[in-house]
C-alpha cells in the first residue's frame, strides 16, 4: 500500500509549513538536523516535510528523518510520486505538497537541479513541485557545489535567471572554505543553522483563506499558454 499525502488533511491551523526539497550535494546530510530543530521549537510552530531526489538521499536516510520525527515529518520520492497515482481523481503527490508548503527551500541545491529549473524542466518530484508553485509562495535556493561548479559561466545565468526571471530568494553558497571534495574555495552551502534562522524569520502564520490564483496577473488567468 503506498504511502499517501493529501495537503488538507495535513495542514495544522496555526501552523507554519516549511517543504524542503534537497538534491544531489553532499550538504544534503543536513536535512535531518534542519528537520530536528525545526520541529524542537518551543512554541511548536512548525510543521516540516522534505522531497528529495534519488541522488540526495544517497547523503542521508529519508527513514532516520521519519524516525527523528517520530512520523511528523516525511520524505518524498520520485517513488512515492507513481506510487500514488492510479487513475483520475487519485491524488498527485508534487501537487498536493505545493498546496500544503507555505515556504519552500531548495536545500541544498546542485549545480544539476538548479540548471532544471533555470530551463523550466520538472523530470522528478522535487522540480515538478516548483514547476507547479503558487507564484505567491516563497521559494528559497541554498546552491552548494563544488568551487568549479559555481563559478562555471553558465551558472551566473542560471542564477539571474531564477532571480530575476522567477523571483526566488538565492541565499549562499559561503566563501571561500573547505569542500567535502578537499578543494578549497567558493561552494559550501549556508551553515545549517543559519537556513533554520532564515525560516523562523520567514515564519508567519498563513491564511488558509486567501486564494493563490488571486494573487495571479490578470492575464495569467486565461490561457494565453496554450
Ligand atoms: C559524492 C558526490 C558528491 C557530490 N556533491 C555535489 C555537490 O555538492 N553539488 C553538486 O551540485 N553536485 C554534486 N554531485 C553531483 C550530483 O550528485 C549530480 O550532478 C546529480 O546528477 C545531481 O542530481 P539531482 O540534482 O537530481 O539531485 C556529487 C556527486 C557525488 C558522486
Amino acid at each position: 500500500m503506498p504511502r499517501m499525502f493529501i495537503a488538507s488533511e495535513r495542514r495544522r491551523q496555526g501552523a507554519f509549513h516549511v517543504l524542503l526539497l534537497s538534491t544531489g550535494s553532499v550538504a544534503s546530510i543536513k536535512i535531518p538536523l534542519i528537520v530536528q530543530a525545526l520541529l524542537a521549537d518551543p512554541e511548536q510552530r512548525f510543521e516540516v516535510q522534505v522531497a528529495a531526489t534519488n541522488t540526495s538521499l544517497t547523503f542521508y536516510d529519508g527513514k532516520s528523518v521519519e524516525e527523528l520525527s517520530k512520523g511528523r515529518s516525511q520524505v518524498w520520492t520520485d517513488q512515492d510520486e507513481w506510487g500514488f497515482w492510479k487513475e483520475k481523481g487519485d491524488p498527485i503527490l508534487h501537487i498536493e505538497l505545493r498546496r500544503w508548503a507555505d515556504i519552500v527551500l531548495v536545500v541544498p541545491c546542485s549545480a544539476n537541479t538548479l540548471g532544471k529549473i533555470a530551463n523550466g524542466l520538472c523530470d522528478n518530484v522535487v522540480t515538478s513541485v516548483l514547476r507547479a508553485l503558487s507564484p505567491v509562495t516563497p521559494t528559497y535556493l541554498f546552491p552548494a557545489m563544488n568551487t568549479f561548479m559555481y563559478t562555471h559561466p553558465i551558472t551566473a545565468r542560471q542564477l539571474k535567471v531564477v532571480t530575476e526571471e522567477l523571483g526566488y530568494k538565492v541565499i549562499g553558497p559561503q566563501g571561500s572554505k573547505g569542500l567535502a571534495c578537499g578543494d578549497i574555495g567558493v561552494g559550501a552551502m549556508t551553515e545549517w543553522t543559519e537556513i533554520v534562522e532564515i525560516i523562523k524569520q520567514c515564519a508567519t502564520v498563513p491564511n488558509d483563506n486567501v486564494d493563490p490564483l488571486a494573487a495571479l496577473p490578470e492575464h495569467a488567468l486565461y490561457n494565453e499558454c496554450t
